[in-house]
């Protein structure tokens, strides 16, 4: 089974069940076009973003990497009409990019993008006293997603549903001895998760049109 078997199975799924509509399409497309990364998740993942919000009834998400907008747009189509995202983007051009995206999509009232370093954006977050986020998806640079997780229990209340994109990094992870600075950053998040007894967490291996790569998906008990 190889990379065609798995974009195949993605295709049909996502053609059954996730069709994507003008404003995705075109998030994609002008993503592509400015030269982003193509890190966006698949739509079927999107979906599950979206699901996941809507079966936690979320009126607060926070989004850790904004890249083009695209999983922003699925996740903030989940919120009630007085609900927010927030979501850092490091990169100027990227939330530039991510901004028309979601003008596009009519979001523009519910999402809030915020430029900077995001180990500079969230003390200022929590400065700012709001309420607890009720889901957070972590999707940034790797190596600091120790830092992302302080911050993510920071901000969350008991219940509060904690996402980290990328976990597997095509079996990367399982490696001690990598030199790769992504994978010690996911295999240190992951072992955070595993310590820390406010959280209850698992992760899960995913194939398809992005590869072989993963999520872990953790709820706050208190
Ligand atoms: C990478 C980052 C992502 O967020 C992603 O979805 C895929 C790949 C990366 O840094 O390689
Ligand atoms: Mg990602």
């Amino acid at each position: 089974m190889n990379q065609a078997n798995w974009t195949a199975v993605d295709d049909y799924f996502c053609q059954l069940l996730v069709p994507e509509d003008e404003a995705l399409r075109a998030a994609v497309r002008d993503s592509d076009a400015a030269s982003l990364p193509a890190h966006q998740v698949a739509p079927n993942q999107g979906k599950l973003l979206q699901l996941l919000a809507q079966i936690c009834g979320a009126r607060r998400i926070l989004e850790i990497g904004t890249l083009g907008g695209y999983s922003t747009i699925w996740m903030a189509r989940a919120l009630p009409a007085d609900g927010q995202l927030v979501s850092l983007e490091f990169n100027p051009q990227y939330a530039e990019v991510a901004r028309r995206n979601i003008d596009r999509a009519g979001l523009s009232d519910k999402v809030d993008i915020r430029i900077g370093r995001a180990g500079d954006l969230l003390p200022l977050l929590a400065s700012e006293g709001g309420a607890p986020f009720d889901l957070i998806f972590i999707d940034a640079d790797k190596p600091n997603n120790p830092l992302y997780l302080d911050w993510a229990l920071k901000l969350a209340r008991p219940g509060t549903l904690i996402i980290g994109d990328n976990v597997v990094r095509n079996g990367a992870v399982v490696d001690p001895a990598s030199d790769d600075a992504n994978v010690q950053g996911v295999r240190r998040f992951s072992e955070l998760m595993a310590a820390n007894p406010r959280l209850s967490a698992t992760a899960l291996q995913t194939v398809g049109s992005k590869g072989w790569d993963g999520f872990s998906l953790a709820r706050v008990m208190a």
